[in-house]
């Protein structure tokens, strides 16, 4: 048996569709429609609306002309979508579907429906225009956006990432980071996603230096955050990279002024305690050194310089005659020697550092056995950078002529080193201390070129 489907007048007017039919030779003019094409067009009447010419009813002629020149070429239209314009002038979306019939006198006519899409039409623009807004903010945006699927090959990029790796989007498109950057760069990036991939925890805020394919060396912040499917499955990462060079360039330079600055004010101690002044360079180059090993980042390790440099700044308080004093010193004069420390912690603990520069010079005399001064700390709650500084210190002091004291050799501090290890002094900072020593034939590596 034959399957047929035929789509009355009543059963369209219950779908709210618009039937007709149009002469279109020799005459133009509707011969017949459902009560739903007058009333979707806002005519109270189908006698009303008969009135109304097929092309009058498109706001646009030229879609008119294109919707005829399809018709002309095919004899039919399928969905055809046009802007409309009902009784009243507005504009209205709708799509025929229609074909043309010639008759036996040789007229012809045009059979279909027309249906109204405004409410489609509204949905497809709000998402063009919401596409149009995230393209252009993304393509406007000064950051580097990404998008990585669950292999962390590039899925889309904005403009601003292609010119930094100086390539098209498209070029771009189904590589990785191993193809824009350096190996070992790009393998953090590599973990960076796949640790996202793998527990969906985002990573906020990180700085990290890149090299770019030009040699030049930027400090970026980058955000990268899991992207979902619907079923809350991660499908990829997107990450977001803002340029930080001129930010840190001047932050850099402020933090140089300020530390040149407070070298200047060491150097003035030159003039009246020579002896500590070169003492403090010495033992800034041990903690340099120590410090070199632990793969610190450069701020780290400027900080930690700077405090060994000004460690002593506190001895200006100290009479000469004391400091200079030879023999042993009185119990009197041995505290105020080490009313050093708090002096210098004075004099430097409201200077804002992004290193703990005022703490590691206050304790700088602290021993993880609680036996070190001015406040006995213990174990943790001496930093590291002021057990790399005591350590510097004693093997600079040990090693050098002091007024009340002659130099004991390098053996000697080695074995003050070796009986302190893991009790006063820290067993690793101690380790690398002997191991810097033997890289240098069991010689003082601070004694070069000074
Ligand atoms: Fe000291
Ligand atoms: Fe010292």
């Amino acid at each position: 048996m034959k399957n047929t489907f035929h789509l009355n007048f009543s059963t369209a007017d219950h779908l709210g569709i618009g039937l007709f039919k149009y002469n279109l030779y020799p005459r133009e003019k509707f011969i017949v429609t459902n009560s739903t094409l007058p009333q979707m067009l806002g005519h109270s009447s189908p006698a009303d609306f008969k009135k109304t010419k097929l092309n009058d009813l498109f706001f646009d002629p030229k879609d008119w002309e294109e919707f005829s020149q399809i018709l002309r070429k095919s004899g039919k239209v399928i969905f055809f979508e046009a802007l409309f314009k009902n009784k009243e002038n507005n504009p209205l979306w709708v799509a025929i579907t229609a074909s043309k019939i010639t008759l036996k006198n040789e007229s012809e006519c045009l059979e279909g429906i027309i249906e109204n899409i405004s409410g489609h039409k509204a949905v497809e623009e709000k998402l063009a225009i919401e596409k149009d807004f995230l393209r252009g903010l993304l393509d406007n945006m000064p950051d580097a956006v990404y998008f990585k699927d669950r292999n962390n090959r590039i899925v889309k990029v904005n403009k601003y990432y292609a010119q930094g790796v100086g390539l098209r989007p498209e070029e771009i498109i189904g590589k990785s980071d191993f193809d824009f950057f350096p190996q070992e760069q790009a393998k953090r990036m590599f973990d960076d996603d796949n640790k996202i991939l793998e527990t969906g925890i985002p990573i906020v805020g990180k700085i990290e230096r890149t090299l770019l394919p030009d040699g030049r060396w930027n400090q970026v912040i980058t955000t990268k955050i899991p992207m979902y499917e619907k079923s809350g499955k991660i499908i990829g990462t997107m990450g977001i990279t803002r340029d930080m060079t001129a930010y840190a360039n001047t932050e850099r330079e402020r933090l140089e002024m300020l530390v040149n600055a407070l070298r200047v004010v060491g150097k003035t101690l030159e003039m009246r305690d020579p002896y500590t002044f070169s003492h403090m360079r010495r033992v800034a180059k041990i903690a340099g050194n120590i410090a070199g090993q632990l793969g610190w980042d450069e701020n780290r390790l400027l900080g930690l310089k700077l405090s060994a440099e000004l460690h002593d700044l506190g001895k200006m308080s100290v009479p000469l005659e004391i400091l200079n004093k030879p023999g042993k010193l009185s119990e009197l004069e041995y505290r105020f020697i080490q009313e050093h420390v708090a002096k210098c912690y004075d004099i430097v603990k409201d200077i804002q550092f992004p290193f703990p520069f005022a703490e590691t010079i206050y304790q700088h005399h602290e021993l993880l056995d609680g036996s070190g001064y001015p406040r006995r700390l213990k174990a943790d709650q001496i930093i590291l950078e002021a057990r790399i500084l005591t350590i510097s210190d004693v093997l600079e002091a040990m090693t050098h002529h002091r007024p009340y004291r002659q130099a004991v050799g390098v053996e000697a501090a080695g074995r003050e080193l070796t009986e302190g290890r893991g009790v006063k002094y820290d067993s690793k900072i101690v380790d690398i201390v002997f191991a810097l020593i033997a890289e240098n034939g069991g010689k003082a590596f601070w004694m070069n070129g000074t």
